[in-house]
């Protein structure tokens, strides 16, 4: 069984992250699926909607911190950064259906979704200051856009979870629901708008967004070369080596 499962029906792709074992982190092999997936929706006139998601407990713990230790980005055409490109500039509608934890990358990738559906569990994260890191996603862009500058400088600064309600406060979330009724309902909108003109659709999007695609384009790269600058130094070696062995980051005298 594959760790992204690409489902395509009546013009609509869901995308599923199924790695429940490691919560959904994702691997540079995950995020080579998920960016071919993502650019075949995009070319195939056949596909109108993606949908991403995951379970009802878990959406996903972010990036798989062993793989991203052992094999890191190392170039722009990096898995990660393809995913990155594809999702800022995907042109047609992307939702998200997210239950249980959307930690680091599981949450910033929402802010390239133009709907996002979450269960009454959903805690989202972007702790990218907590591992030695920066923000990625061009979320240091996006975030203080949606959220205003000071709950974003809460949520990217001290990098805590905030909860659906809070998601839906700022207007992260469309909707909240019971976690068995997320993917369902985000379905329901997907076949709407399936049924609608494409050229219309992808149109709506291109000008609502266009405003800000060259700044999203530019605030990526330079997050990127950032984040793989950082991810080599110590303060990201100590909180990963953490993690791996369990206990809390010293950054102490770093
Ligand atoms: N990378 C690699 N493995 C991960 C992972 C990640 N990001 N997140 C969870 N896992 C693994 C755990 O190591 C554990 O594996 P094991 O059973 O082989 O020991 C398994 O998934 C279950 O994780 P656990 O932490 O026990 O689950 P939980 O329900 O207590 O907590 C999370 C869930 C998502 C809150 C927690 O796993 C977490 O904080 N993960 C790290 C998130 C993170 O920092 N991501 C990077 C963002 S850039």
């Amino acid at each position: 069984m594959s760790d992204i499962l690409v489902h395509t029906e009546a013009g609509i792709t869901t995308l599923t992250f199924n790695r429940p074992d490691k919560k959904n982190s994702i691997t540079a092999a995950m995020y080579g699926a998920l960016a071919d997936a993502i650019a075949a929706a995009a070319a195939d006139p056949a596909v109108r909607v993606v949908v991403f998601q995951g379970n009802e407990t878990t959406f996903s713990a972010g990036n798989d911190i062993g793989d991203f230790l052992n094999n890191p980005p190392a170039t722009e055409d990096s898995p990660v950064f393809r995913f990155l490109r594809g999702i800022a500039q995907f042109p047609k509608p992307l939702l998200a259906a997210v239950c249980g934890p959307a930690v680091g990358i599981g949450t910033t990738l929402l802010f390239h979704c133009d709907l996002v559906y979450a269960g009454d569990n959903a805690a989202f994260s972007m702790p990218f200051v907590n591992l030695g890191l920066c923000p990625e996603a061009a979320s240091s862009l996006l975030v203080p856009q949606m959220l205003g500058y000071h709950r974003a400088a809460e949520a990217l600064l001290l990098g805590e979870p905030f909860m659906a309600e809070a998601a839906l406060d700022v207007g992260l979330v469309n909707r909240v629901l019971p976690p068995s009724e997320v993917t369902g309902y985000a379905q329901s909108v997907a076949r709407k708008l399936a049924a609608k003109p494409l050229a219309s659709l992808v149109e709506t999007k291109r000008l609502m967004k266009k405003g800000n695609a060259a700044l999203v384009m530019a605030t990526m790269a330079e997050e990127g070369a950032s984040f793989g600058r950082m991810l080599g130094e110590p303060a990201a070696k100590e909180a990963f080596g953490a993690f791996m062995e369990r206990r809390k980051p010293d950054f102490s005298k770093l």
